[in-house]
């Protein structure tokens, strides 16, 4: 087979978790954009050890009794808001080094845990929001794998406009900077492409007109978050999973 084939990237794109087909991809990035996992690449980035995702609360509780209190936060929202009884709620800008360094986060959101947790058997996951687009995508470049399932986190099991705007975010950074040929599978990709050329060089009105964003700003001032979840490439980080749920800098 000729170098240039064996080197094909195949990219498909599935807006929420309940749309991917029982498979285990090479390569699985999921995007939650507002926010869950733009925090997860902050938490990282300001030194916390880990993160452990959990789709259901429960769960959450169990595994976070067994660690002693100075070496755990649990953060999560529910709604858009916190839970009630965690240390913090979802915003990238709670997941300061003064409060997570050197701590293992166990973390539930509404939708990105939920995504988080349908690819785990992907050989490496990864979490990206649009901070650490080109770190990721330059990490996919690195890998060579030749399938990429992207998994959007929408709202409820709807599609969501940010997170389609990433995912053509990242299809377009590949298409721009990968070697080798970069095949888009999915109309799905496709649409997301066209979106990121229409909204690229005005990010966050995007997220403003997302119903999510309406959402958060309908719960109070979010505008930090917002500024923060919008800002592109700043993030040298690569959030991946090392073990089943648990997520740590690579
Ligand atoms: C989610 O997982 O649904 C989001 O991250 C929710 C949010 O943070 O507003």
């Amino acid at each position: 087979m000729p170098l240039e084939r064996y080197l094909t990237i195949n990219l498909t794109y599935y807006h929420v978790a309940n749309e991917v087909p029982e498979i285990s991809p090479d390569v699985a990035v999921v995007i939650d954009v507002l926010r869950a996992t733009t925090t997860i690449s902050w938490a990282l980035k300001n030194g916390a050890d880990s993160i452990q995702v959990f789709a259901d609360l429960d769960l959450l509780k169990k595994s976070a009794i067994k660690w002693n209190a100075n070496e755990k936060l649990m953060l999560g929202e529910r709604g858009g808001k916190k839970i009630e009884g965690f240390d913090l709620g979802n915003s990238p800008l709670s997941v300061t080094k003064k409060v997570v360094k050197g701590k293992r986060l166990f973390m539930s959101t509404t939708n990105g845990t939920k995504s988080l947790q349908k690819v785990q058997n992907a050989k490496h996951l990864f979490a990206m929001g649009l901070p650490n687009r080109r770190a990721v995508a330059e990490k996919i470049i690195s890998l060579k794998s030749e399938n990429v399932l992207i998994l959007g986190s929408g709202w409820e099991g709807s599609y969501s406009l940010e997170d389609s705007l990433a995912a053509g975010a990242l299809a377009s950074y590949l298409i721009a900077n990968y070697d080798y040929e970069v095949n888009i599978l999915n109309d799905e990709l496709q649409a997301a492409l066209a979106l990121w050329e229409f909204w690229k060089n005005d990010i966050l009105k995007c997220l403003k007109t997302a119903t999510h964003g309406k959402r958060l700003t309908s719960l109070g001032d979010y505008e930090e978050d917002f500024k923060c979840c919008s800002k592109l490439d700043c993030l040298e980080i690569v959030p991946a999973q090392v073990e089943r749920g648990v997520i740590r800098a690579s």
